[in-house]
Parts: structure tokens; sequence; C-alpha cells
């Protein structure tokens, strides 16, 4: 087997392993292919010396190696004109099949430049050793590190930057080469951005030996590709930085269209699912470039326990800086333990959404824990309006409980004044009992809804407007409730909001 098609395969083998856990067939004999596969490649000899190169690219050609800096070689930092007095980034690139830049890295160069006019941008180059067997490559990733980490010190001694303004972009392996070359700088870097840090080979291992909060002085990751299948996961799941960002729960990228390609499988071939695959890894580098060339526009992020939680709507607060804006301008808040959290996206950039919490109490004197609402909802807004969105039900609806919804769309509506809940199937026997819950005819009642939106940390409560026509009707609607309920009750109602808070917080 020649070289290239060992390092196809491997990619393939990584590819099949998804496939066969979607479809949780034959899980231990590709396990064991698995295994063996990674067992050929442990004795394979690793390099003790990287060829690494540092190309400080610029901005009218942010697709083409003009200069190199060469460590030891100070007229170089001249003839490259490197500016020692502004912000200084390395982008690191990852594994590769092919041994070329992907496109992706011309695309960062240009939004980095965008955003920062003075910075240097040098795109570090380990194709070389980034091409060999992935376990390999993983293993080099450290003597890669160790390179840039002394180029580092030299950029210091020379230069005089301060390394606060020096900042570390890796995707994939890149982000674990990061690592290794902010642990083994002499000072410490200002920052280090992970891109869907690889997972195989650095899942679960110790901090020294994979990206950390120890790296750098901050360290912050979106993770976009951390499916478990097989013990394997692309992108890493734990959280190795001071901020871990999910973007759509680390996991299906919307407009990747994975689950469509698992399906295709019969008729296109694996090649189809290596695209998906790419698409959901890369989107880390997406959401960042994003980030950078969309300030107006950035995205927001919430601190959450769990992705459950975070799609039932229950983590939309801000404060104590629960919440973040994704990407190059995330707050840098070092906590103790490492703050995992959640977001959801658009399928193309910009990326942004907004974010909606919907508690709704369902009042009844029957258990009706068989009720499953298939409604859409529309958000009516000083803004504009956004229509027919999928209310995310998360579990069973009992009554006597209060119930959060998670609601998302990528319409800036302002503020929000009316909801429309909506239910399609007017035919089917549901309808009728959905269409009574809202005033009680079927011993279920909703009174009020709560609505916390994330991006405006706006809160209201909105009250049924005709409760009569509602009887009937096919939309229910549901308007800011009257001055005169709030002020008979409201002391009460902001206990109330307090005592979800809280819930939610300790739950
Ligand atoms: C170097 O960068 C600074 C900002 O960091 C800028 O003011 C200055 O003009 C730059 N120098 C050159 C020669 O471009
Ligand atoms: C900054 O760079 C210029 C030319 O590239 C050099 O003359 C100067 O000494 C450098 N400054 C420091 C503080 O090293
Ligand atoms: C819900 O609460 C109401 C009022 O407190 C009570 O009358 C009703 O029996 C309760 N329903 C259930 C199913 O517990
Ligand atoms: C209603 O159903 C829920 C869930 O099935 C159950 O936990 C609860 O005890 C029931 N309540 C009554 C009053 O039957």
């Amino acid at each position: 087997m020649t070289i290239s098609s060992t390092r196809s395969v491997f990619w393939l083998i990584l590819s099949f392993a998804v496939v066969l856990a979607a479809s949780e067939e034959e899980e231990k004999s590709s396990s064991a292919i698995f295994d063996n596969f990674l067992e050929d490649l442990q004795n394979t000899a690793d390099v003790n010396c990287a060829n690494v190169k540092f190309s400080l690219r610029n901005p009218f050609q942010p697709d083409n190696d003009v200069c190199y800096i060469v460590r030891g070689k100070p007229e170089t930092l001249s003839s490259c004109e490197f500016n020692n007095t502004s912000k200084t980034f390395l982008v690191i690139h990852g594994w590769t099949v092919i041994g070329l830049f992907e496109s992706w890295v011309e695309k960062l160069v240009a939004a980095l430049y965008e955003r920062e006019k003075d910075a240097n941008v040098i795109v570090v180059d380990w194709l070389e050793t980034a091409q060999d067997h992935y376990v390999v490559a993983a293993q080099n990733t450290k003597i890669v590190g160790k390179e840039i980490g002394l180029f580092i010190d030299w950029l210091e001694e020379i230069t005089n930057i301060p390394l606060e303004k020096l900042h570390l972009i890796g995707y994939s392996l890149g982000a674990h080469v990061a690592g290794f070359a902010g642990s083994h700088a002499t000072n410490k870097v200002g920052r280090i951005t992970g891109l869907d840090p690889a997972g195989p080979d650095f899942e679960g291992v110790h901090a020294h030996r994979r990206l950390s909060p120890d790296d750098a002085h901050f360290v912050d990751v979106l993770h976009t590709f951390t499916r478990h299948s097989l013990g394997l996961s692309i992108g890493i799941q734990q959280p190795v930085g001071h901020v871990d960002i999910y973007p759509n729960g680390g996991s299906f990228q919307p407009g990747c269209n994975l689950r469509g390609a698992l399906e295709k499988i019969a008729n296109f071939g694996i090649l189809a699912i290596n695209e998906a695959i790419k698409c959901e890894h890369e989107r880390s580098v997406h959401l960042f470039i994003d980030s950078l060339l969309n300030e107006e526009e950035a995205s927001k992020a919430y601190r959450c326990g769990s992705n459950e939680m975070f799609d039932r709507g229950m983590c939309l607060q801000c404060r104590k800086n629960r919440c973040s804006t994704v990407g190059y301008d995330v707050s840098k808040v070092r906590k103790a333990r490492s703050a995992k959290m959640f977001t959801m996206t658009r399928a193309s950039m910009p990326f942004r959404v907004f974010h909606y919490q919907l508690k709704i109490h369902f009042l009844g004197k029957m258990n009706q824990s068989e009720m499953e609402p298939a409604v859409t909802i529309s958000l009516y807004g000083t803004n504009g309006d956004a229509e027919d969105l999928q209310l995310n039900v998360q579990e069973k609806i009992t009554t006597n409980r209060t119930h959060s919804f998670l609601v998302v769309t990528d319409k800036d509506v302002g503020d929000v004044l009316k909801l429309k809940f909506k239910w399609d199937d007017s035919g089917s026997s549901l309808f009728n009992k959905l269409s009574t819950w809202w005033f009680g005819g079927s011993g279920v009642q909703v009174q009020k809804i709560w609505v916390r939106a994330g991006e405006t940390q706006k809160k209201g409560v909105f009250c049924l407007k005709d409760p009569l026509k509602a009887r009937s009707a096919q939309d229910v609607i549901f308007v800011k409730c009257k001055k005169s309920w709030r002020s008979s009750s409201k002391s009460q109602k902001i206990v109330n909001w307090l005592n979800f808070d809280l819930a939610d917080i300790y739950r």
C-alpha cells in the first residue's frame, strides 16, 4: 500500500466509524479494524526535528507565501516588513491528506487583515509533517509546537513585542500544535484559539499532552464536531480552554447535512460523507472568520450545565459573565473550572441567530402527561416579524408545571410585542385537544407566557388576547399583559422570575 493510499484509508476509516455508529451495526468488528489500524502505526518512527516555516502573508496577497521569517535571521523581519508594534497572529493548520493548504487559510488571513489592518499575520507551514499518517502527525504535534516555541522566544527577543499581542489560532491538530507552542515558549503568550481541536489521540489525555488552559493567558475553543462514535470523535469533546463554545451542541451543524449524506451513502459513496464531515469540522474556522468580518452581527453564546438544558431555553442569562460573544471578541473570563457555552447558528454566514426562552405554565385538573404539542410560533416585534418558527419540544408536557422552550430566529424582530401559536394539521384529532389548551376547555389552561430574549436580555409577560375567539381559532395570539393586571401582582411576578432563575441555575 502506498503512503498516500494509507492516508486516504485512515480518513475513510474515520468516516466509516461515523457511518457505522450511525447505523449502530457491526460495531465490534469495525472497532477492531480501527484498533488494528492504530496499532500498525504505533511503531512508525517519529521525527526529531520538524520542517516548520513562517510565512508573513500580506493583506494584498492573502493566498500567497511571498516572504518567510527565519529564526536567527533578524534581517528577514525587516525584509518581510514585520511591524513590531502591532498584533501578531500565527495561523496553524491541521492534518492534511493532500499536503497543501486548505482554502480556509487564505480566508482566515484575509479576515484577520480586514479586522486588524496593521497586524502581522504569519501562516505556520508544517505541511511536510502534517501529511504523515494521522497517528504519526498527531505524535509530532509536540515537536512542531516546540519549534514554534523557539520561534516565539526569538521573535520576542529581537522585536520586543509584548507576548500579550501574540495570538495563536490553530485548527484541528493545529490547535494542539498551538498548545505545545504555548507551553514551550519561555514567556506565556497572550491567547490561543483552538478551532475544533482534534479528538483522536487527545481526548482524555493529561493536560500536558494536549491543548489546555495552561498554554496561554487565555485559551478559547470552538467545538463543532464532537459526536461520539466508536470511542472516537473527530473534534475533542472535553473542554480544553478557559472558554469552550459548542455551537449547535457541538454536533450536527446546519447546512452541512451529514444526516442527509448518511442516507445517500448507498448512491453516492463514502466521498459524500467526507465532504459533510469536513464541513462540520471546518465550521469552527468559518464561525471565527464570521466573528472577524461581521462584528455588528456577533453571535452570542451562553454558559450552561448541559446542551439539553440549553435546548430547553434555560440558560439565556447574561449576569456574572454567563454569556459571551462568539469568536474573536469573546469575553476573556478565566475561571477555575472551564466554562461550557452553547449557541445556535444559521447554516451560512453571518451565522448569528436570536435566542428566546418561552416559559409556559400549563394549569390543569387532570394529568395530561400525554400532550405533545406540534405547533409553530411567530414573533412580532418592533423591528419586524419572524413567522412559523419551530417550538423546540424536548419533553412531554405535564400539567401544573412550568415548561421552558427554546425558540431561535435569524431575524432581528426588536422587542417582542406579540406571539402567535399555530398548528397546521387542523384535520387531526390532536387539533381539537390542542386548540382548547389555552382557555381550559380540555381541563388544561395557559394563562401567561414568560419570554426572555437572550440577545437583549429583555423580559416580558404575555397574556391570551381574545379568550373567546381562541376557543375556535387555529391561531392563538398572546399580547403583552395589561398594566392593570401587572400592577396588581407585579411584585409577585418579579418574585416568580427570580425563583425560576435560581431554579435554572441550581438545577
Ligand atoms: C505599525 O503598526 C502600528 C499600529 O500597531 C501603526 O500605527 C504603524 O503605522 C505601523 N507601521 C507601519 C510601517 O506600517
Ligand atoms: C522594530 O523594527 C524596526 C525595523 O524593523 C527596528 O529598527 C527597531 O529596532 C525595532 N524595534 C524594537 C523595539 O526592536
Ligand atoms: C393543578 O393545580 C390545581 C390548582 O392548584 C388543582 O386544582 C389541580 O387538581 C392540579 N392538577 C393536578 C393534575 O395535580
Ligand atoms: C402525572 O404524571 C406525571 C408523569 O407521568 C407523574 O409524575 C405524576 O405523578 C402524575 N400526577 C398525578 C396527580 O397523577
